[in-house]
């Protein structure tokens, strides 16, 4: 693989700097911190009506699950506690918008939005590709070599971005290699995602040659794959099934684990000292993704649509209207954490909303931690003395539902 030569670095920042038109939609203008006006919200009440962005006081128009629905009612919880019992409960608060898009492609027919038994059955069916024991194949197979090859573009330089230039590339590609799309084709699928018909194009013939002849990958994986019907039947993933799983893990697995790592790396490389405890004992590397995780998750909603009229917590929530689970406010809750505005390494770990709760808790959560663990873990082996450079702009973190870096620019050697 020459990932470095054929990744065009402009279209890369293009499609990934969070201030881009390509990112604007999920509110990427947005720049203040969210969290004061979030813990003043939930110290108010346990359940607010209105959005999370507009609760926030962002005045932008933003889309992510569960909006914009301007025809439904719209509810916010920003605690722990009644997060965390929402995302427990999928027959009064669902996935499913329950437009019956089944049978497209896309994320409205996906995993995502599937419930009940359906959607055990299809998460069943992709589970084992996913569980921490398969880390080691997503490794080994796809996220070292992207890494090193990724390093070995700037090495010798004594300087880098790595938000952009590092983080950002390693998701996209982990994913697109995983499928058997060759890297020149790893943008084109990026850029394409909200057109499922062009991301389809590049999919059909690896879909048609792993019927044929199956191979160690995912598609193949899927392609073999046998689902039981509601009627007991058992049947192989049709092609459009195939495509529509490809699209989610793609806008799922991608865009987070990027913004992910940026963060983490943000939250490091502004503690000097902290950077430095990782850097001596590797041990702390887990713990402080962990962390990240926690204090500032990259997607800080997702919603859920309630199924009948029901009185939560003193609020009457209509059937069909939105709940928006601010699962940032939740992680950073006083009455789960000690000093929650604190990125700290050393607290007990507990577990945290950031890669949600319940059934569609996020199925990539291993290989996400994978690579953020490989990535940073070659930068602390290959750059010595890492720090930010003094002469740029700091890091900062923005947007609104996708929150991510600005830039990393950092010195080394
Ligand atoms: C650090 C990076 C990531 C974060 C913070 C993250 C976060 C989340 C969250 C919060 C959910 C739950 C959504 C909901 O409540 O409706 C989710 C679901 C999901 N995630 Fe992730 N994710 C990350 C990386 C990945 C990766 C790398 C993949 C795939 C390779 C992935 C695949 C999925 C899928 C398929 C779902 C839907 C699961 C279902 O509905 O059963 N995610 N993710």
């Amino acid at each position: 693989m020459t990932t470095t030569h054929l990744l065009d670095r402009d279209r890369v920042r293009r499609l990934f700097d969070l201030r881009s038109s390509y990112n604007a939609i999920a509110g990427g203008d947005y720049t203040d911190d969210p969290y004061p006006a979030w813990r003043r919200l939930r110290e108010q009440a346990p359940v607010h009506e209105g959005t999370v962005h507009e609760l926030t006081g962002y005045q932008g128009q933003a889309s992510f699950h569960g909006l914009p629905e301007p025809d439904r009612p719209h509810f916010s919880t920003f605690s722990f506690a009644v997060c965390d019992e929402a995302y427990r409960n999928e027959e009064l608060f669902s996935s499913s918008t329950s437009l019956g898009l089944e049978g497209d492609v896309g994320v409205g027919a996906s995993l995502l939005t599937m419930g009940g038994n359906r959607h055990r059955r299809y998460r069943a069916l992709v589970q084992p590709s996913f569980v921490p024991a398969k880390a080691k194949w997503w490794i080994s197979r796809y996220i070292e070599e992207t890494v090193q090859l990724l390093i070995d573009s700037f090495v010798d330089d004594g300087r880098a971005e790595l938000n952009v230039d590092f983080c950002a590339a390693i998701p996209v590609l982990t994913i697109t290699s995983s499928f058997g799309v060759p890297v020149e084709e790893a943008l084109d699928i990026r850029e394409a995602l909200h057109q499922p018909a062009k991301v389809i194009q590049h999919l059909a013939p690896i879909v048609a040659a792993r019927r044929e002849q199956p191979q160690d990958d995912l598609i193949s994986i899927l392609v073999e794959a046998e689902v039981t019907d509601e009627d007991g039947v058992r049947h192989r993933l049709t092609d459009a099934e195939i495509y529509t799983f490809a699209v989610l893990l793609l806008l799922a697995g991608s865009g987070t684990t990027w913004k992910q790592m940026g963060i983490t790396l943000t939250a490091l490389l502004t503690r000097p000292e902290v950077l430095a405890a990782v850097r001596e004992d590797r041990s702390l590397l887990r713990p402080a993704i962990e962390e990240a995780v926690r204090w500032t998750p990259t997607d800080p909603m997702f919603s859920r649509w309630v199924t009948e009229d029901v009185d939560f917590h003193g609020v009457h929530l209509p059937r069909g209207s939105v709940l928006h689970l601010c699962i940032g406010a939740a992680n950073r809750d006083p009455a789960r954490w000690d000093r929650p505005d604190e990125f700290d390494l050393h607290r007990p770990m507990k577990r945290s909303l950031g890669f949600g709760g319940g059934p569609h808790i996020c199925l990539g959560m291993h290989v996400a931690r994978a690579e953020m663990a490989v990535g940073i873990g070659a930068l602390l082996d290959r750059l010595p003395n890492l720090r930010l450079d003094p002469d740029a702009a700091p890091p900062r973190l923005i947007g609104m539902y996708e929150r991510g870096a600005t830039e990393i620019p950092v010195l080394f050697g």
